[in-house]
């Protein structure tokens, strides 16, 4: 029997490193599911030689739905039961700016997906650019509502009078024509009003980007562009109309300000699977380990301009406060090593060997990563697929 945290840490039944997984380009490739990723997390499950458990989570620039549905669909692609609580998305810290914006304009994502995440998230005002299409057909020239589109804007909305208090880039934008215009527009307005236009253009909503991944892995065979491609057109634009550099507030991999959250989710993440294994051996609660809540630093984000290759850990940090990640604070030992798998140099690696040296890096082929290519940011292994990454850390651990 073991009565105390560190001991536990070491319990036979529960490894004391961990893992975090990038989701795709490592377990999924748009509607394919890699062949490896199954057995590789029922591996982590306890179905190793070693009968033992490792704690994991799983660390995607991805989002556009819900934590919950997102855990649905990888739950029945890889067979397990994955929980909430293993999953962060590129926007899942940016709950935490809902005490600080009234009027958000929520972009990317299918039809109104967005819109309904980030009203799940607590936000109040929530309006997407078809809202704005649907008010002014003659915002966007070229572009005609479709039936369902014109379906799930929101009526009666009189964007003249409204003040957007910051645009919130969620996901993939579908429509880059009109989601452009749109943000330009708002970024070069008075105070977000729509038809304004700023003297100054230093008045206009801030802007927020779930993640900067310029490119991602789908089921097509060359890489796709993704979101951070949209922050490079957009931020040339705005200094071709303005003579300004564009102001971005960054959340994703390889931002520092996710890591801590991931942290946070990790440790959450690891006191559960040690606490269920316990109550698998029927212990009672007396015998538990000491798990107080901690007081808690207030993590902060980066502010970062459209610089797209600057993460400066000695910056200060400037910017929102993420109270979910003060919350999520635990007492227990970190964990000995996590070993992080992505198939994005730029995001994942750097992300992974950024923060802290316990973490420990695995680029997979099956992604952006191109075999025989020299990774901007080095990794400690490369391995073939997700499976062959597992495999590795666990001999590499026992
Ligand atoms: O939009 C999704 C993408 O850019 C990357 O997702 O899981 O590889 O971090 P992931
Ligand atoms: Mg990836």
């Amino acid at each position: 029997t073991t009565t105390n945290t560190n001991s536990m840490i070491s319990h036979e039944r529960v490894a004391s490193y961990a893992f975090a997984f990038d989701i795709d380009g490592v377990l999924i490739r748009g509607k394919e599911t890699i062949p490896e990723a199954r057995k590789a997390l029922k591996m982590l499950n306890g179905e190793n030689k070693y009968n033992i458990k490792v704690p994991y989570i799983f660390i995607t620039n991805g989002g556009g739905r819900s934590e919950k549905a997102r855990c649905k669909d990888l739950s029945s692609r890889l067979g397990i039961s994955i929980s909430e609580d293993q999953v962060i998305q590129g926007h899942t810290p940016m709950k935490d700016l809902v005490p600080v914006y009234k009027n958000v304009l929520v972009v990317g994502g299918v039809l109104d997906s967005c819109r309904k995440v980030a009203l799940n998230y607590g936000f109040e005002n929530v309006y997407i650019p078809l809202d704005i299409m649907k008010w002014n057909p003659c915002v966007t020239p070229y572009y005609i509502l479709s039936d369902e589109e014109r379906k799930i804007a929101y009526d009666n909305v009189d964007f003249s009078k409204i003040h957007i208090d910051a645009i919130l880039v969620f996901a993939d934008s579908r429509n880059w024509a009109a989601d452009q215009q749109i943000i330009l527009e708002l970024l070069l307005s008075k105070n977000g009003v729509m038809g304004t236009i700023s003297d100054t253009f230093d008045e206009g909503p801030a802007l927020y980007f779930a993640h900067s991944d310029f490119v991602w892995a789908t089921d097509y065979g060359l890489s796709r562009y993704g979101m951070g491609a949209l922050q490079v057109s957009i931020a040339a634009l705005y200094q071709e109309h303005s003579g300004k550099e564009l102001n971005v507030t960054r959340f994703g991999k390889p931002q520092r300000g996710t890591f801590r959250f991931a942290e946070k989710v990790l440790t959450k993440w690891r006191r559960n699977t040690l606490e269920s294994e316990f109550d698998k051996l029927k212990l009672t609660s007396t015998e538990q380990p000491p798990l107080k809540e901690d007081e808690g630093e207030e993590e902060v984000e980066e502010e970062i301009t459209n610089e797209t290759d600057s993460l400066d850990d000695d910056e200060d940090d400037e910017g929102i406060v993420l109270d979910s990640a003060k919350e999520l604070t635990l007492d227990l030992p970190p964990a000995s090593t996590v070993y992080f798998v992505g198939d994005t140099p730029e995001s994942d690696i750097r992300f992974a060997n950024s923060h802290d040296s316990s973490w420990y890096s695995i680029l997979v082929k099956t992604g952006v990563y191109q075999d025989g290519s020299i990774p901007k940011y080095k990794p400690k292994k490369i391995c073939e697929n997700v499976l062959e990454a597992v495999t590795f850390a666990i001999e590499r651990e026992h």
